[in-house]
C-alpha cells in the first residue's frame, strides 16, 4: 500500500524554489510544475493574503499575537494564479503598494509562519509533492527537499521585474525579508543557485529539471 501518513516527506517530490522580490520564481515554478506534472504553490500569495485581511479588518500591523489569531482563522485557498480568502476573490487585492508595503511586517511574525509553514506542509502531504516557492522553503518548510533552488538576480532586473512596485519598494521588502529573526531570506543548505539576470526562462527551467 502506498500513500499511508507517517512516511515522511522524503518520499514526495518536493522542489522547493526560494529566492528575492523579482528573481523569476513564480515563472519558473509555473512552468516546473507543467514540466513535471505537479502543481504549484505560492507561499508568498499566503502571507499577502494575511497582510491584505489585516489591513481588511484593521489589525494593527504591529500587534503579533493578533495577527497569529487571524492567521488561524483564514481561510486562504491559493490556486495557480487566484487568491481567494473566505470566499472573496482577493487576487488583484493583494498586489496592491499597501500591502506590499505590510506583507514584511505580517511574515515576521512568528505565530503566522507557524501557521502557513503548517498548512504549506499538509498542501504537500496532500498532494503527495509539488513546488513550493518563497523565501524560507528549502531552508525551513521543507529542509529535506528533493531539489532546492536558490535564484537572484541583479537589484536592477529585479526591480524592472517589479515594474510598479518600484526599486525602493522592492528593496525596502527585500531587506526586511533576509532581516527577520525568523526564517529570513537565505540560500538553504545544498540549494543550487542561480542568477537569472540575463537567462531565459526556458534556460532555467531546463538547468532546473537536469536536477530533478
Ligand atoms: O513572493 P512574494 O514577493 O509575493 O512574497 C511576498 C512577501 O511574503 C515577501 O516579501 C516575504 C513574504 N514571504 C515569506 O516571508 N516567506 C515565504 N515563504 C514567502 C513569502
Amino acid at each position: 500500500m502506498t500513500g499511508s501518513h507517517g512516511d515522511g516527506m522524503k518520499k514526495h517530490l518536493v522542489v522547493a524554489i526560494d529566492g528575492p522580490a523579482g528573481s523569476g520564481k513564480s515563472t519558473v515554478a509555473r512552468r516546473l510544475a507543467a514540466a513535471i506534472g505537479l502543481e504549484r504553490l505560492d507561499t508568498g500569495a499566503m502571507y499577502r493574503a494575511v497582510a491584505w485581511a489585516a489591513i481588511d479588518s484593521g489589525v494593527p500591523l504591529d500587534d503579533g499575537a493578533a495577527l497569529g489569531e487571524l492567521a488561524r482563522a483564514l481561510r486562504i485557498d491559493v490556486t495557480d494564479g487566484a487568491v481567494v480568502v473566505g470566499g472573496t476573490d482577493v487576487t488583484a487585492a493583494v498586489r496592491t503598494p499597501e500591502v506590499n508595503h505590510a506583507v514584511s511586517l505580517v511574515a515576521a511574525v512568528p505565530a503566522v509562519r507557524a501557521e502557513l509553514a503548517a498548512r504549506q506542509r499538509r498542501w504537500v502531504e496532500e498532494r503527495g509533492g509539488g513546488v513550493v516557492e518563497g523565501r524560507d522553503i528549502g531552508s525551513v518548510v521543507f529542509p529535506e527537499a528533493s531539489v532546492k533552488v536558490y535564484l537572484d538576480a541583479s537589484p536592477g532586473e529585479r526591480a524592472r521585474r517589479r515594474g510598479d512596485e518600484g526599486a525602493e519598494a522592492v528593496a525596502r521588502r527585500d531587506r526586511l525579508d533576509a532581516s527577520r529573526a525568523l526564517a529570513p531570506l537565505s540560500v538553504p543548505e545544498g540549494a543550487h543557485v542561480i542568477d537569472t539576470t540575463r537567462l531565459s526562462v526556458d534556460a532555467v527551467v531546463e538547468e532546473v529539471l537536469a536536477w530533478i
